[in-house]
């Protein structure tokens, strides 16, 4: 959703943001843009909205304790911006069973995508009700940037933003996730040392993304990996890129 690959070129250099230009960037809006859905649910998902997604929503009201929104005990806290299709967030959830991930989706057509992998399309009338759901995954349906805001300091070892919606237009910029001004309240929620992947196969956003690292100093950068590294589950999106023979980077960085 929102992702518009069209007129993808460097619209920045890939020298770092001098601090006038900084200053001329406007602020991320509020608001999200794009539509939540591209076409009306169909009655099993409009079940697994209504019946699925509040077992497992993050509760807003625990937000300054997040770890007591999860049911069972966890070792560390993780978040993705953006699931998708949820591929990433339940492979990582699989593969860790001692992490607490809060997965973050607008798109009602992914957060459903999501869903159906938990609860089987099995014809048992209420399953979406009673489906056994994993106790270390907590979903957020809004806007990862409010809940973000409203996390306490330090409180997550690893955030996931898996190929961000590039939003390739220069006047579009102040949309893009990764942005000056949002850095430094990532690097608040974020504790030290952990570490914060990120992976976009469009070379405005790869170059905007270089831009942005270049000039802050918030986090340790090492040059991005050209192939996905290990522990990296794919995406359906890194899938389309490779298809039609973009090459992804992936950042893998560090909260001072
Ligand atoms: C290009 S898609 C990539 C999806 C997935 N990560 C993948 O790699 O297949 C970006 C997703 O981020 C979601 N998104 C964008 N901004 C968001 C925000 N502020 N909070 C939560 N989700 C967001 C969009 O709805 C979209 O589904």
């Amino acid at each position: 959703m929102g992702a518009h690959r069209s007129g993808a070129g460097a619209e920045v250099g890939l020298q770092p943001l001098s601090e006038s230009e900084g200053r001329r960037l406007k602020p991320p809006p509020a608001q999200l843009y794009g539509r939540p859905r591209t076409h009306a649910l169909s009655p099993r998902q409009v079940r697994l909205m209504e019946q699925a997604l509040p077992r497992l929503r993050f509760d807003m009201a625990l937000a300054a304790t997040p770890r007591a929104s999860f049911p069972v005990s966890i070792d560390e806290l993780w978040l993705e911006v953006g699931f998708g299709g949820g591929e990433h967030a339940l492979a990582q959830v699989a593969a860790h069973p001692g992490v607490g991930l809060i997965a973050c989706e607008v798109f009602e057509n992914g957060i459903c995508s999501l869903l159906s992998r938990l609860v089987p399309d099995n014809g048992v009338e209420g399953i979406e009700a009673t489906a056994p759901l994993p106790g270390h995954l907590r979903l957020w349906d809004s806007d990862a940037r409010t809940l973000l805001r409203a996390l306490p300091d330090g409180c997550l070892d690893r955030l996931f933003l898996m190929f961000p919606d590039p939003w390739p237009k220069a006047r579009h910029a102040k949309r893009r996730f990764v942005h000056p001004a949002f850095l430094p309240e990532l690097a608040r929620v974020l504790r030290p040392g952990a570490e914060w992947r990120i992976a976009s196969d469009d070379p405005t956003y790869q170059a905007w993304v270089a831009d942005v690292l270049a000039a802050q100093a918030l986090f340790g950068v090492p040059p991005p990996a050209t192939e996905r590294p290990e522990g990296w589950p794919p995406t359906r999106y890194e899938a389309k890129a490779l298809a039609a023979g973009r090459g992804p980077l992936y950042w893998t960085l560090r909260k001072r």
